[in-house]
């Protein structure tokens, strides 16, 4: 995809995050995300990819971190450091790790719920609610279940629909194929390319399962140690012989690696 031919929908700007006045976490990252894209952001354990999420979407202050230095834009507006609810509203919504479903609340139930911040009538919210079920038919069929009796996939589905329910112009995916079986992983991300063709929701998407992630994405960022070590469109990226024996488990000499060498070489070498 052209990336200049596109607006861009949000700029992370050399943003500078900290936790505690103290620990840094995020030591100047850039990201641009443009209209209509999907973009993952990929890292290993503790590379900041969360906390960058948070930062975007308002949500650092329950953890007592802020954005030091750096701005961020969304859709031209300045949000750094703004209100979670407030980047809500602007279109930004985040789906965090681990689903977070109300799990005393039925699937359908849950799914209302994510309509509540918006004043667009009455009619448009039916509509959506009704399409909701068009692109994850399997919750179709267990409206009236209690989402904590839902598997793992079932739940991150509910997850992903309450947040479109919020009618947003962008999505942030932390994780969604946490603890996931293959079968299933294939159906969430396929579920996130519909939405992002149909609904022109751009997505924005932190996977630690790179070759997914990089399989349905049209760009791509790796972070290590709070800072963006490599970025390119996904395609290049998935032949990028670091990626591929670093993120993918693929030794230069073809055959896989296993996840525990692939962990420990992790660890070993750094990007920078
Ligand atoms: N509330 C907090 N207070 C202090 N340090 C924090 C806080 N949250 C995260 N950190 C630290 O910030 C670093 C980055 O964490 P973050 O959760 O953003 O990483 P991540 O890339 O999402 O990792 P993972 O793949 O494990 O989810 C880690 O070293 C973590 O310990
Ligand atoms: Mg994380």
């Amino acid at each position: 995809m052209d990336r200049t031919s596109r607006d861009k929908l949000l700029e992370v700007n050399n943003i500078e995050v900290v936790y505690n006045d103290i620990v840094q976490v995020l030591r100047g990252v850039s990201l641009a995300i443009f209209d209509g894209s999907i973009v993952a952001l990929l890292g290993t354990n503790g590379a900041g990819k969360t906390t960058t999420l948070r930062a975007i979407s308002g949500l650092l202050k329950p953890e007592n971190g802020f954005i030091r230095e750096g701005y961020v834009k969304f859709s031209g507006t300045d949000i750094t450091n703004r209100l979670g609810t407030d980047v809500v509203k602007l279109g930004a919504v985040m789906v965090p790790e681990g689903r977070r479903v109300f799990k005393h609340l039925t699937v359908d139930e849950n799914i209302r719920v994510g309509s509540i911040t918006r004043k667009d009538g009455i009619q448009k919210i039916r509509r959506d609610h009704g399409a909701m079920y068009d692109h994850f038919p399997r919750l179709a069929k267990i409206t009236n279940r209690m989402a904590g009796y839902c598997s793992g996939g079932e739940q991150q589905m509910i997850a992903i629909a309450r947040a479109l329910m919020a009618g947003p112009r962008m999505l942030m995916l932390d994780e969604p194929s946490l603890g996931l079986a293959p079968l299933l992983v294939k159906e969430i991300f396929a579920n996130i390319r519909t939405i992002n063709r149909e609904l022109n929701t751009t997505i924005l998407v932190v996977e630690q399962n790179a070759k997914t992630a990089l399989g349905v994405s049209d760009y791509g960022y790796i972070m290590e140690s709070g800072r963006i070590v490599l970025e390119g469109p996904s395609a290049d990226l998935q032949e990028n012989p670091d990626v591929k024996e670093f993120y993918m488990g693929v030794t230069r000499g073809g055959g896989r690696k296993s996840f525990k060498e692939v962990k420990s070489y992790k660890r070993r070498k750094r990007w920078m």
